[in-house]
Order: C-alpha cells, then structure tokens, then sequence
C-alpha cells in the first residue's frame, strides 16, 4: 500500500505534497513525510502516525522548496515508527517507496558487508544505498544511477528518487504499485493515483510495469529499463475534485453511502438499452458462445459481489459459475483454461492478489474480464476485457458504494450473457431493465430513512458481537454486512447461510447477540421466517431487513427496517445499505476512526 507523491515545478511544493497526501492517506497511514530542496540540501520531515502529526511537525521545521517528494504509509517491513517513515535519506539521495523489495534480506547483508550503515528497518532504505553507492561509483546522471541500482532489486514498487546534486529532477520507476504523472503548465506531478493530483491538473500520463520516468518542471521522458524510449498520450479525467471530498459528510463512508443512488445512475447511463431489451456492452466483446464457465477472483467486498455475480450469472444465463478468493486461487495450481472467462473484480484494480490470479488465468489460457473503478488502474490494464463501474473515487476505506456499483455491473453482465445464449427470455429482460432504471430512486428512498438504523445501532451498538443471516443472493450480503461491522467498529461479527445456523452458530445465541436477519420477500422467505423462529426461541435479538408491506415479520423480530419491493435480482443492491448504515452509525457511537479504520488500507497492493 502506500502513498507517494512528487511535485516539480515554480511553487512551493509541501503544500502540494500535503494536499495530495491527504487524498492519499487511505492507502495508508501508519506515518507520513516530505523531503523538500532549497539551497543547496533537501530537508526530510516525517514522522509517526497520521498525516496531521506530519502538518504540525512542518509548522515547526517548515520545508520550503518547490521540488520535493511525500510519503504516507502503511507499514510492512518494520513497524510504523518515526525512523521507518518515508522517505529515507542516504546521502544526497531521498527516496520514497510504494510496494516491497522482495529480496531485501539479501541485499541487507550484501550492504552491510560494503559498510552500509542503516538507520531504519525498512526495506526502502536499502534502495537509496543502492542508489547512492552507484553515484559514489562515478555515475552523475540521476535516472542512470536509478536504472542501475533498479537492476538489483526483486518485488513490487513505485520508488520515486530525488538527488539533492540535481535538483531539477525527479526520477520515477513502477512494477506492480501503482503511479501516474500529472501534467502541468510549467510543472509536473507524480502520485499513486489521480485523486491526489485532481486538484492541480486534469492531463493524466498512465505509467505502465517496467518503465522509468524522469520529470523535470517542463519535460516527461518514459523509458523501459533498458533506457527504450517509450510514447504515451495524456488521459484526461473527467471527475470533478470535489467528487473526492467529504461535501458536509462527517465521514467519507457515509458521503459514500449517500452517494448511491448516484453512482448506481452512472453505472447504468448508455447500458440500459430499451428499445432491444438488452444491455449494451460494447466496450467488452466477450465471445459468449465461447464460454464454457465463469470464475470470479475478487478479495474482500468484491468477493462478496462476485458472490451475488453467480447467483445472477447462473439464474439468468445458465452458466456455470465459481468463486474464488483471489488470494487462494493460485496457490494449488488451479484447472482454468481456453474456455474459461475468469472476471476479475476489484475496486481499486491494483489489488496484488487479484492482479496475481488474472496473471495465472491469462497464462493458463483463459480470457479475463476485469470489472473495476479505477478507469486504467492495473487490473483493467491486463484484462483482456474491462467493465468499469462509474461509482466516483471511493476514499472510505470500508466499500460502499463500490459494492453497490459492482452488483449492478452482475446484473448488467447476467443480462447480457443470458440476452446472448438466448437463456433470458426477452420480457424477463425487459422487466429487469426497466426496474434497473427505477432503482437509483429506490436507493435514495432507503438512503433517506437513514434515521432508523441510527436509532438502531445506539440500541445494540454496545454488543460484544453480531450475527448476520442470510440465504441465496443475501448470503453474500450477511457476510458483506459483518465485514463492514467488524472494519469500522472492531466489533466480532459473523456472516452466516441461514440455513447453516442450527450446524454450529445457533450455539452462540442467547438474549445479549443481535441477529441480523436479512428476509426480503421471495422463494426464500417461508424458511428464513424459520430460522428466524428457532432465534426467537433462544431469546435471541432479531434485527430483520424485510420488504415493505411484510406485516406478519413483526411478529418474531424484534426490531423490522423495511425496504423497497424489487426484483429478487435487484434485492441484494437494495438490502444492503441499511446494513452499511447500521455498521457506520454503530462505529459513529463508538467514535472509531471510520475512514481509515486501524490496520487497514483502502488498496491491498501486498499479497
Ligand atoms: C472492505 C474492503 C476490502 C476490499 C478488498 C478488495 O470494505 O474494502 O475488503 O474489498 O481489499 O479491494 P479491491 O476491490 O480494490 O480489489
């Protein structure tokens, strides 16, 4: 995970590097630094925590300057302390690191047998001794220096390096972290992704695996590691900054969760296609006679949609379909092939599991469907196919409406599939297209009754644990709704089949456990009422997410929020956010730090 960001250019550039950090702090926020360059010397100034303990630190050894480079991180080699901080100074060489040196151990000993002295634990130090020693060697040229001690190092990274001998540059390098550089009129940007630059400059430059880049205020020159000259045309992003900022929302999660009806809008504009009862997907091609099997790989959240994608895929289209969590699929040497679509989702498309599964499938033979948020994020890139969703920046590092985007994109891509193989009969196509477009309204309706689940979460907020329940597509949904409990408020939840319950969980329930129960109306209901039952009679506490105009539920849950009638299909879309609602209030009451809940990081880029 990580942050980084890098400024060139006329103005002052701490503020530039904080304001982009600040965008960036999801990734990360173990403890955060800058290093500026003003006669003659760059100043690092970093220190443990979040990125305010870096500002106050600033407001007494300010750093002016207007070339420098800035880091926000979250910790895995050596733990989150002042002199592991980035960046990491070694001689006149600053450097500032996203990723992990996969060989560190062994070029440790190898620096420490030339005399290398080490002043912190991390894995990134190493990289500014390689550099510096390089220089010592005679080397003057910066990106040259770069490109060389780059030769030695094994893993995943995006370094950026300044040198306080050559202060007019910048000198970038990417495997596998995520950067792109932001064009500017006289100046230039380095950042992990766009957010933190969005602010000063539109004009996006999207650096691919293996390529070396040096900015200087007025030029940006790409190479691959060999020193190849590469070409590339600026992107410009069309998202407004103020789609990344808190808008009067206390949190990012809960903008995020208000949001949805939105988001969910913009996931389908140009998608719903009426007049043939069908979706229109152009930008995918899949060859869907072709495709003998789906397999999703998604970690966390996207798991949980992938989830609800078979349910959809194998309903509405009849394929077979599996799920897998990214982070197991390649270790046991999977059966995947020609003849396999595997569909890839990931919020942030840089997420290393993920991105390590597609390079199994796409090397067994398979074609990869990736269905991601970040427009060009890593993902996307190595797909053969990408579908994005058009939720916005999500900054909250629990995912809201990222989820809820992705479930629409099942539902579109099921459609689609079905429409094709001539599974879905056109008028079944037709109703669920059109109940499609009425569903942003029926989101705000649920968005807008907020205050229930409030009251809610003050009620059972101060149980020590939750169950959540549910059976078909809101199996996936009990399980979204304990992770988002236990991300953002650390209490113990479980998402369990309802129908699971009596072989193990039931043992857990007495009068002190809240069950959620999730029991909108359809084929399920009569034996989620059931399960309901069999709570009830252990004094359980039921919570039950049931269907507007359900009378008869009240009469075993304890506490009922009702939500629009929909589509069983669409039932997961709607069903979840009073889930995301009540994990939010509940964490709000306990004062956690919602957005950047502990341990955590909105983009998984380690595996
Ligand atoms: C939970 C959450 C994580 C992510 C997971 C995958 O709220 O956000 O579980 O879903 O880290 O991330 P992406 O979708 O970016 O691959």
């Amino acid at each position: 995970m990580c942050g980084i960001v890098g400024y060139v250019g006329a103005r002052q550039a701490t503020p530039l590097l904080i304001g982009g950090l600040r965008k960036l702090e999801y990734r990360g926020y173990d403890s955060a630094g800058v290093s500026v360059w003003s006669n003659g010397a760059s100043r690092v100034v970093r220190c443990r925590g979040k990125l305010q303990n870096l500002e106050d630190k600033l407001l007494k050894e300010p750093a002016p300057g207007t070339i420098g480079i800035g880091h926000t991180r979250w910790a895995t080699h050596g733990r989150p302390s002042d002199e592991n901080a980035h960046p990491h100074k070694v001689g006149a060489i600053s450097v500032i690191h996203n990723g992990i040196i996969e060989n560190h151990l062994a070029l440790r000993q190898e620096l420490a047998a030339a005399g290398a002295k080490f002043s912190s634990e991390t894995d990134t130090e190493l990289f500014a001794h390689l550099i510096d020693r390089v220089v010592r060697s005679g080397v003057k040229d910066l990106t040259t220096a770069v490109r060389t001690a780059l030769a030695k190092v094994h893993g995943a990274y995006a370094f950026v390096v300044m040198d306080d001998d050559d202060p007019t540059k910048l000198v970038a390098a990417k495997n596998a972290s995520p950067m792109v550089i932001g064009l500017g009129d006289g100046e230039n940007f380095i950042a992990s992704d766009v957010t933190a630059i969005l602010a000063e400059t539109r004009k996006i430059l999207f650096i691919e695996e293996g390529e070396l880049i040096t900015i200087t205020k007025d030029s940006v020159a790409i190479t691959d590691f060999e020193g190849r000259p590469k070409q590339r045309e600026p992107k410009i992003i069309t998202w407004s900054a103020m789609q990344a900022e808190k808008g009067g929302f206390k949190h990012f999660m809960l903008k995020e969760i208000h949001e949805q009806p939105r988001a969910v809008a913009d996931t389908l504009v140009g998608r719903v296609d009426l007049e043939r009862d069908d979706v229109n997907l152009d930008e995918v091609k899949l060859d869907v006679a072709n495709i003998k099997r789906i397999i999703f790989v998604a970690c966390g959240t996207s798991y949980h949609a992938s989830l609800v994608g078979e349910f959809l895929i194998e309903g509405l289209a009849r394929i077979p379909v599996e799920v897998e969590l990214a982070s197991e699929f390649r270790y046991r040497d999977p059966i995947v092939g020609p003849g396999d679509l595997v569909v890839a989702v990931s919020q942030s498309g840089e997420t290393a599991d993920t991105m390590a599964a597609v390079r199994e499938a796409k090397g067994k033979g398979a074609k990869v469907l990736a269905i991601s948020n970040v427009v060009e994020s890593s993902i996307p890139r190595l797909a053969d196919y990408a579908f994005y969703t058009h939720a916005g920046p999500e900054i909250g590092v629990a995912s809201t409406k990222a989820f809820t985007t992705q479930l629409v994109s099942m539902v579109l891509l099921a459609i689609y599939l079905g429409r094709r193989n001539g599974k879905l009969p056109q008028a079944r196509a037709r109703e669920l297209l059109s109940e499609l477009l009425q569903l942003p309204n029926k989101l705000k309706d649920v968005v807008d009754h907020g205050a229930q689940l409030q009251v809610l979460a003050r009620r059972y907020g101060p149980a020590t644990g939750f169950l959540f329940l549910g059976r078909g597509a809101q199996y996936p949904i009990a399980l979204e709704g304990a992770l988002k409990l236990k991300e953002i408020s650390y209490i113990h939840a479980e998402g369990y089949a309802a129908g699971e319950m009596k072989h193990g969980p039931i043992a857990l329930i007495d009068e002190h456990l809240p069950v959620v129960v999730l029991a909108p109306r359809g084929p399920n209901y009569e034996k989620v009422v059931s399960n309901l039952s069999e709570v009830k009679a252990r004094q359980g506490k039921i919570l039950a997410i049931a269907t507007r105009g359900d009378t008869d539920i009240g009469g075993v849950a304890d506490e009922v929020v009702l939500i629009p009638d929909v589509a069983i299909e669409l039932q997961p879309i709607v069903s979840v956010i009073p889930l995301q609602m009540l994990s939010y209030y509940v964490a709000d009451f306990k004062g956690t730090d919602i957005d950047q809940p502990r341990n955590l990081a909105k983009s998984v880029t380690v595996e």
